[in-house]
Formats: C-alpha cells, structure tokens, sequence
C-alpha cells in the first residue's frame, strides 16, 4: 500500500532519527545523532536514556548484529519482569524479549540446576550416551503435554527454527516408514512463521522474512489464515461460521497435490506475523478432522504459544485438538538456555520404531544437558508458581485478565482497530481509519514509532509491520512474564497509550 491519498504524515519527533537509522527505511545521512529525551517522573523511576549520542561507530560491533542501523543498549541485569542496562536504565518486559521469558528474570534457581548439571559434565554425544537430565525432563514434559501423548517421545533442539526442521523430517520418515513413500510436502498457511532455517521458511508465509531467500526454497502449498479482524469472507457473524470455509481449503489443496502431502503446519494463535489472531470456531477441530481422515500428520507449532503462554500448557487444549506431533521452544526454557522441543505421538514413536528402527536426523547439540536442566528447572518453577493459570485470561484476578482488560481500555485510541490474544499472548494493530481498517502506510512504520515511544519510557514491546498483506499492517505483540503484577501492568499500558498519542 502506498502513502497517496493520505495526510501528510506529521512532523517526526527528536528521537525519530533513531528509528530511521533503526529501520534503514531512509537513508540516515548525518554521522552523529543526537537524542535528547525526556525523563519520565513515575512511580518506577523509569530513567530511560535521558540524554545518549549515537556515533556511526557505535553501530559497528565485532558482533553481526541484527542491525547495523540501531545502537544496542548492553543488557547487564534481570530480575523479574525487568531488564537493566549498562547505564542503569530499567525497561519493563512487556514483551518477554520475543515472547521467551514466561517465568521472569534472574531466577536463582535455574542458573543454580544448570550449575550442577555443569559440575557433573558438560556434555555428551547422543549417539553415545543418554543422561538422567534428559529421561527425566522429556517424562515430565509428555505428562505436561497432556494424555494424548502418553506412550511418546521427546526430541530436544536448540530452538523453534531447529525444532520445525525436525517435526519436517519426521514427518516425512513416518510417512516413509508407514509405506506412503508418495508423501513428501508440508502445508502450511500464509502469514505465518515457522522460523528463520529453509526448511522452516519453506512453510513460513511471512513475506518480509521470505522474500530475498525464495528462490531457495523449496515451496509447497499455502492455504488461507482465518484472520477475523479482516476476514476473507466478510463475516457478518463475528467469523462464527467461517472457520468451515477456511478448512475447506485446506481439503481442497490437500486434495489437489494428489497423495503427497505428507503433514499441515499451523500456529494455534498466529504469533508474530500477525499478533496472537485467535481461530474461529471449529476451525482448528475442522482442521484435525479433515488430516485425520486424509493421512496427514498434523503439526502444532507452539514455539511461541506452549508452556503455559495463553493459559493452558499448549494452546491446542482450548480446543481440544490433539497434534501428532507438537513443537515447542520460547517459554520451553524460558530463555535461560537456548532450547527447542518436539514432542511426538506414540503412533509416529511405534512407525519408527517397528520400522528402520532409528530416525534419521541429528544435532551435535540436541539433548544437550545444560539446556535440558534448564527446561527442567523452568517447568517445575512453571508449576510450582502456577504460571499457567497466573496466564489465564478467563480467570478473575490472574495477570492474564488484567492484561485482557488493560488492553482492551486502549481501543478508545482513534488509531486502534484491534485488540485481540488469550492468556498472555496479545496483539495489538493500529489502524489509519478504524472505520475503513485502512492501515498507514508501510513507509511510516506506525508500530515501529510506537515501539520506540515505549523504549524511551523503559517499555519493552514487539513491534511487527505486514499484518495486513505482508507488508502494510502495523501491529504490537505483547507477552510479558507470567509474574507480572496488576500495577506493572497498569503502568505499561499507560505508558502504551502516550507512546500512541505522541505517534498519532
Ligand atoms: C511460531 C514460531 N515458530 C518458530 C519460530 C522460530 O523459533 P526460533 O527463533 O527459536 O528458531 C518462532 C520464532 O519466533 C515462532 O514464533
């Protein structure tokens, strides 16, 4: 979409230079950007870099960073919901880094479990060794994963990315090992994101993330996204019939590659690409009815929504879905470590099993057992806080419902078209008129101004642009740590709104 037909986009703010530099949508000419922010008097003594100079030469690091068109504050301290930097600012999590963080910072007991796992040893291979750690957490992660996988396994990666790849190719194994050698491709939805490895964009629909890589990719079919806020089929209903439709594409496009497919890739509430878009009715229970009857593995990607995020330990138990196989990460160590899980199906475990007898698929990292005691440690604080109903948004009293109705309040905001997400997983998209849902234009970056609006009042949120067709759409993902109290939440959401004013 482009900027004709809009009014001028008003004057930037000081700190706007930043966020040019930062997202390198114009070219940042002068070599010394000054910032000159004020300070904010609040009860939290939010001291946010009040006067900072960025060189061109603090964008430069030995470091490949993300960006080299954004200075980095030096993250020093955590603890709770907070983050510190190198100059004693404080900055509220509000989104959980990337909706990682569920069980808060700096909490002992982690680094303490990951300690004695590192005194007893390091590592080793899992072609040579399986390790108590390991056995231990993967029984107590089936059980938190529910009955459905009784009798499964457990495959621990570094990560989401890694843990999509393997759910890929374990899926293909399984159809191979159960006489389907026909059945190789994965389907998928668009606007999604199922991680940054090719495999993993192959099945992504995140036309930002994807687009320069495409002709690397092996593609297979993408069917539509129910996306309530702007739905295909102009329900006049609230979308509660049109969850139907959308799963009658996917039998239409698992019909159309004739035998192939081999397994469908979902998120249960659309993460970042999005932000937190919940399915209409019926639709994910539409969507395992129809795999079951044709073949096709279903994979639950709950990278960003397992562990306890929206309320329940996966997400796919507010609808009754049972996956066959299910990914995790994120929340899965919380971030103390870098770690990634695939929980699979006892039918998938026995195909293999029965079969070739091994899968053939493999990190030198995978299992690894300061990542494993991490997880370990994180899930028992997971359930010895309870954090998952601590996440609970249709619980009175939880953080969960006060962040639901913090929310909510802000779409009084002229420029706030949807508030939408369950438990502590919440999106927020902004919109240029709320009448027509135009969005502003891309070039504005809308959601990135307002991410920087609550960076200088020491808020951390995730901004995302795209939600509409994968480039114009501006929205917030918010997903802050399970132990976040009411008053922190009144106090960033206050923070939220003035950071929207002042971009409006
Ligand atoms: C739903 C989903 N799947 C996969 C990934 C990739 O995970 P990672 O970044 O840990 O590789 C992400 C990351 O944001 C995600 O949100």
């Amino acid at each position: 979409m482009t900027s004709a037909g809009f009014p001028r986009v008003p004057p930037c703010p000081p700190w706007y230079k930043l966020l040019i530099l930062t997202t390198g949508s114009t070219e940042a000419t002068g070599e010394c950007i000054n910032l000159a922010l004020t300070r904010s008097s609040s009860e939290f003594d939010n001291r946010f870099v009040a006067e900072s100079t960025v060189t061109r030469q603090d964008l430069r690091s030995p470091v490949l960073r993300r960006s080299f068109r954004k200075p980095y504050p030096v993250a020093v301290r955590g603890e709770g919901v907070y983050i510190w930097d190198a100059d004693g600012n404080r900055y509220l999590d509000f989104s959980g880094s990337a909706a990682v963080n569920f069980i808060g910072h700096g909490v002992r007991e982690i680094a303490d479990a990951m300690l004695e796992q590192a005194r007893q040893f390091e590592f080793v291979h899992t072609s040579q060794f399986t390790t108590p750690v390991v056995e231990e957490f993967a029984a107590e992660l089936l059980a938190f994963a529910g009955e459905h996988f009784r009798g499964g396994a457990v495959y621990f990666t570094c990560g989401g990315s890694e843990s999509v790849e393997t759910a890929l190719k374990l899926a293909r194994q399984y159809q191979v090992e159960i006489g389907q050698p026909t059945r190789y491709q994965v389907l998928s939805r668009n606007q999604s994101y199922h991680g940054s490895t090719l495999g993993a964009l192959s099945v992504s629909g995140n036309k930002k993330r994807r687009e320069i890589y495409l002709p690397m990719v092996r593609e297979f079919a993408h069917v539509g996204i129910p996306y309530c806020y702007r739905c295909d089929f102009d329900c006049t209903d609230g979308c509660r019939n049109c969850g139907q439709q959308y799963a009658a594409e996917l039998e239409q496009a698992i019909k159309a590659i004739k035998g192939e497919a081999a397994a469908f890739i979902f998120e249960p509430l659309s993460g970042a690409t999005l932000g937190a878009v919940t399915p209409p009715p019926g639709y994910l229970e539409s969507i395992a009815e129809i795999c079951g009857r044709h073949g096709v593995l279903v994979i639950a990607d709950e990278v960003m929504t397992g562990m306890g995020r929206t309320g329940r330990n996966f997400a796919v138990e507010h609808w009754q879905v049972a996956p066959d196989i299910l990914v995790t990460a994120k929340g899965l160590s919380s971030g103390y470590a870098p770690l990634g899980a695939v929980i699979v199906a006892k039918k998938i475990v026995d195909a293999i099993a029965a079969g070739s007898g091994s899968f053939l698929h493999g990190f030198t990292y995978n299992a690894h057992p300061l990542s494993v005691a991490a997880g370990h440690a994180v899930l028992r604080r997971i359930q010895s806080q309870n954090l998952v109903d601590a996440a609970d948004s249709g619980i009175a009293g939880t953080a969960g419902s006060a962040l639901k109705t913090a929310l909510e309040s802000l779409r009084d905001l002229d420029v706030v078209g949807d508030v939408r997400g369950l438990g502590l997983l919440w999106g927020v998209e902004f919109v240029w008129d709320k009448k027509t849902k135009l969005s502003f234009p891309s070039e504005r970056n809308f959601a990135g101004l307002i991410g920087l609006g609550c960076l200088r009042r020491g808020l951390l949120v995730y901004p995302m642009q795209g939600c509409v067709d994968g480039v114009s759409g501006d929205h917030l993902l918010i997903a802050p740590p399970a132990v976040i109290t009411a008053e922190q939440i009144g106090w960033a959401v206050e923070q939220l709104r003035v950071a929207v004013k002042e971009s409006s």
